[in-house]
């Protein structure tokens, strides 16, 4: 039948007006689509959708559930942040017409089938987390994003470096290694990549982890009040989803995922001194004799890029350093460990040898024509080694054996996001990504991990002991090689508060041994925020005063004598704490609960938590409650959440579940030590390559919960403790019983400490006590402990313990058991 153009012209416009117009035409939007085929095995199910969309969702382990999505087959399984496999765990998958059911003893993953989306639900099932159902995973172009349904009061906390408040509602955030000179405090990215975040609703938590390292995108309800979202620019939608009922796990589970710190060295956690840059040889030593005078403790001095010879890597400049070995010999004798500086780029210079030995083995990233990609840093025209390679990596650990050569201990990967001078590295340049060659864009947020990666395994093998490592730039899964320093802050009150800030997310996001620069680095400090800053300092992972290169001097020294004083009192401080602090980093390496701990991790869901008023409040370990302020305040308030808190200076006990005034004064950080604490503590030493008296002095605050401290003790130096060569124990406080009990010593190595001072607090006459099981009764044998900050308080307090009933206990340690001597 031969219908009139009319008919058809008539049916297209009835068309025309029934459909929106948006739908006319084709949507640019690629949406997943329904589910069309489905393949269980064993713990996975593979997917594809009517919009060509493969998926892959898998049990990784109670806890953990991956998903993949692509419009492309799936990829060869490969990552640079993830090192766990899955484990071999019990999982029920079922389906039906509409639905989809992977259940774990610990989580369930709920597929609808048109279109296909996701819910994650507890065991109980609590809705923990869903697809927003309109939006689901998408593509525009390349660009890959899942949306989320905002739930009720959603909070986000995580993302590693990055600015802005604890809660992360109402903001969107990109993942793009950036080279951010004196930032601001509202500027996004930074430095360093880790697409992790935590949610937070209705007394669950959850996380959530993006392994791809194209630029990623995260939006927490930023300009919209419909969802939250991650995706990235490139490369598939590949996220492990993770829940637990605490918010400590998550970090625990996304740890095990991406690995954890090794040990440090113990030097490491000494107080260190910087600044760009000091040279020559002579005014090194002048820095390390004047710490030593002054009685400042100090055990690292590091070198900025002056060092080198017209910042060429792997060169000396022998008028400023004649004799590198020499020197480094001669810190050492002092106590100091020498951490050296390094950039990427290798001068490009017929003749040096770095760039002809790189030339001939190959190793600069190129691009798609064969030629070596040449940015401009500081020594001018440069190539870049692909760290992404096995051959690049391999030709920088061969270089770096020469500063274990030179009496080197730690080094320093400063510039590797890659900076070359503000400006981007064109796309097409080209990444071997360990045999899935890439671009540029898929490339740079790993650039800096795989260069630490290389770094680390070159050192640990030149050095055999313990390496230092410090970097810039990293991805997800740089805590197993390196410490992360917030890169060139301002010396501004509010850099300070968010210095505070990038360390707790950082901690949130796996990064454990974390520092800023003390005092800023650009500009110049005022005398007060120097004295507050380095009092903080004193309670953070990585504590290094650093300064650029034309501000005025920031030791210890330079602001006076009374400045000095306060400093030398932290920094004391920090020393007689190491033993409390080697053991929470050992903590870390076991749990991957972060040195530095935003208050979210304990009291996730304390709404006054993440207040503008408290959200910089955190632990320094699990004892200390920090609370810092701005150094131009006179008062500050401070949020104690339940429980009891002892202040750490006067012992004054203030009541959890309140908010309170402080008056503040420029020598007293505010620190708390939450109740049932256990704190292990030791003489005074001026660096850590000199003995403590053999008395470790125990500290145990009355509190009403139980709890335990993991001591633990060994070398500080060398790999032996892999082999079983640790000592430690578990000490235990049962206020319920009236005892504390120290566990049997584990591991072969043998404690520097044959006594045990016990010091309680707060514990009225002490009354009768259980030991390990005896029964004991203290005589008020008092304990004087030096308060770092007495000679300072304004009442003129000398012993800061006086009206407490602190009472001290000698134990003897016999071949590690403990036997009463009181
Ligand atoms: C940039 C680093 O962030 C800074 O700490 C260092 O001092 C300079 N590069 C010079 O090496």
């Amino acid at each position: 039948m031969i219908r009139s153009l009319k008919y058809y012209s008539v049916l297209a416009l009835s068309v025309c007006l029934s459909l929106p117009a948006w739908a006319q035409q084709e949507n640019p939007v690629k949406k997943v689509g329904n589910i069309s085929d489905v393949q269980i095995s064993d713990q996975k199910v593979l997917l594809s959708t009517d919009n060509g969309i493969n998926a892959e969702i898998t049990a990784y382990s109670p806890s953990v559930i991956r998903v993949r999505m692509s419009e492309q087959p799936l990829a060869e399984d490969f990552s640079y942040a993830v090192v766990a496999a899955p484990q071999q765990i019990k999982v029920n998958i079922t389906q039906n017409d509409q639905q989809l059911s992977i259940q774990t003893d610990s989580l369930q993953a709920r597929v609808q089938k048109n279109p296909f989306s996701i819910a994650f639900y507890t065991p109980d099932g609590r809705l923990i987390n869903q697809d927003e159902q309109g939006l689901t995973t998408s593509w525009i172009g390349e660009e890959v994003t899942t949306y989320k349904k905002m739930q009720e009061g959603e909070r986000f906390i995580g993302l590693g470096e990055k600015t802005g408040g604890l809660d992360r509602r109402g903001n969107a955030y990109t993942n793009w290694n950036t080279d951010a000179f004196g930032y601001s405090t509202g500027q996004d990215p930074l430095y360093t990549t880790i697409p992790f975040f935590i949610g937070i609703h209705s007394g669950l938590n959850y996380g959530i982890f993006l392994d791809n390292t194209y630029r990623s995108n995260f939006n927490f309800g930023a300009s919209n009040n419909r969802f939250s979202s991650f995706g990235a620019e490139g490369g598939e939608m590949d996220y492990y989803f993770i829940y637990h009922t605490k918010l400590a796990d998550i970090i625990t589970s996304y740890t095990a995922l991406t690995g954890r710190m090794p040990m440090p060295p113990l030097w490491s956690l000494g107080y260190q001194q910087n600044r760009y840059s000091y040279y020559p040889e002579t005014e090194v030593m002048r820095i390390a004799q004047t710490l030593r005078e002054k009685k400042i403790p100090a055990d690292g001095i590091t070198l900025d890029i002056h060092y080198m010879d017209a910042y060429k890597l792997f060169t000396w400049n022998t008028e400023r350093f004649p004799d590198p070995l020499q020197m480094n010999k001669k810190l050492e004798d002092m106590g100091f460990k020498t951490t050296i500086i390094v950039d990427p780029g290798i001068k490009v210079e017929e003749g040096y040898a770095a760039y002809e030995s790189g030339l001939k083995e190959d190793i600069f990233l190129k691009y798609p024509d064969g030629q070596n990609y040449a940015g401009q840093v500081w020594p001018g025209w440069t190539h870049f080694p692909d760290f992404t390679s096995e051959k690049g990596r391999a030709w920088w650990r061969e270089q770096v054996k020469l500063f274990a050569d030179q009496g080197i201990d730690g080094i320093w990967n400063d510039m590797n996001e890659i900076a070359t001078w503000g400006q981007t590295m064109p796309g097409n340049v080209l990444f071997d990504y360990d045999g899935h060659l890439t671009t540029h864009k898929e490339g740079r947020n790993v650039y800096g991990l795989q260069m630490t990666r290389a770094s680390y395994n070159g050192a640990r093998e030149a050095m055999n002991k313990r390496p230092f490592l410090l970097t810039r730039a990293g991805y997800a899964g740089m805590q197993r090689y390196t410490a992360k320093w917030t890169g060139d802050n301002r010396s501004e009150d509010s850099h300070m508060l968010l210095g505070i800030r990038l360390l707790n997310s950082l901690g949130v996001s796996g990064v454990s041994f974390t520092g800023m620069d003390i005092g800023g680095f650009t500009g110049n400090p005022s005398v007060g925020l120097y004295a507050r800053w380095i009092q903080l300092g004193a309670f953070t992972p990585y504590f290094r005063n650093h300064t650029g290169v034309n501000t005025k001097s920031s030791e210890p020294w330079a602001y006076g004598e009374e400045v000095t004083e306060i400093a030398r009192n932290f920094i004391n401080l920090r020393y007689r704490l190491l033993p409390y602090l080697y053991s929470s980093f050992y903590e870390s390496t076991q749990t991957g609960q972060p040195v530095m701990r935003t208050l979210a991790i304990d009291y996730t869901h304390e709404p006054l938590v993440y207040s503008s008023d408290y959200q910089n409040q955190y632990f320094f370990g699990e004892a200390f409650m920090v609370a810092p302020f701005e150094s131009t305040t006179s008062f500050g308030k401070i949020y104690f959440p339940k429980g009891k808190w002892y202040e750490l200076f006067t012992g004054t006990v203030e009541q959890g579940g309140q908010e309170k005034i402080l008056q503040l004064s420029y020598n007293r950080l505010p620190v708390y030590v939450k109740e049932s604490s256990i704190i292990p503590m030791q003489s005074l030493i001026q660096s850590t390559a000199e003995m403590p008296t053999d008395t470790l002095i125990i500290h145990v605050y009355q509190g009403s919960v139980a709890n335990q401290f993991v001591y633990y003790e060994d070398d500080g130096e060398s790999f032996d403790h892999e082999k079983g060569e640790f000592y430690k124990r578990v000490i235990s406080y049962d206020p319920r019983k009236k005892a504390i009990s120290f566990g049997e010593a584990e591991g072969s190595f043998k404690s520097k400490f044959n006594h045990i001072k016990l010091v309680l607090h707060g514990f009225g006459d002490g009354g009768r006590w259980r030991l390990n099981g005896k029964s004991a009764s203290p005589k008020s044998s008092f304990v004087s402990f030096i308060d770092p900050i007495s000679r300072f308080d304004p009442q003129g307090v000398s012993n800061p313990i006086e009206g407490y009933n602190v009472k001290s206990i000698v134990i003897r340690n016999e071949n590690g058991r403990f036997s009463l001597t009181y």
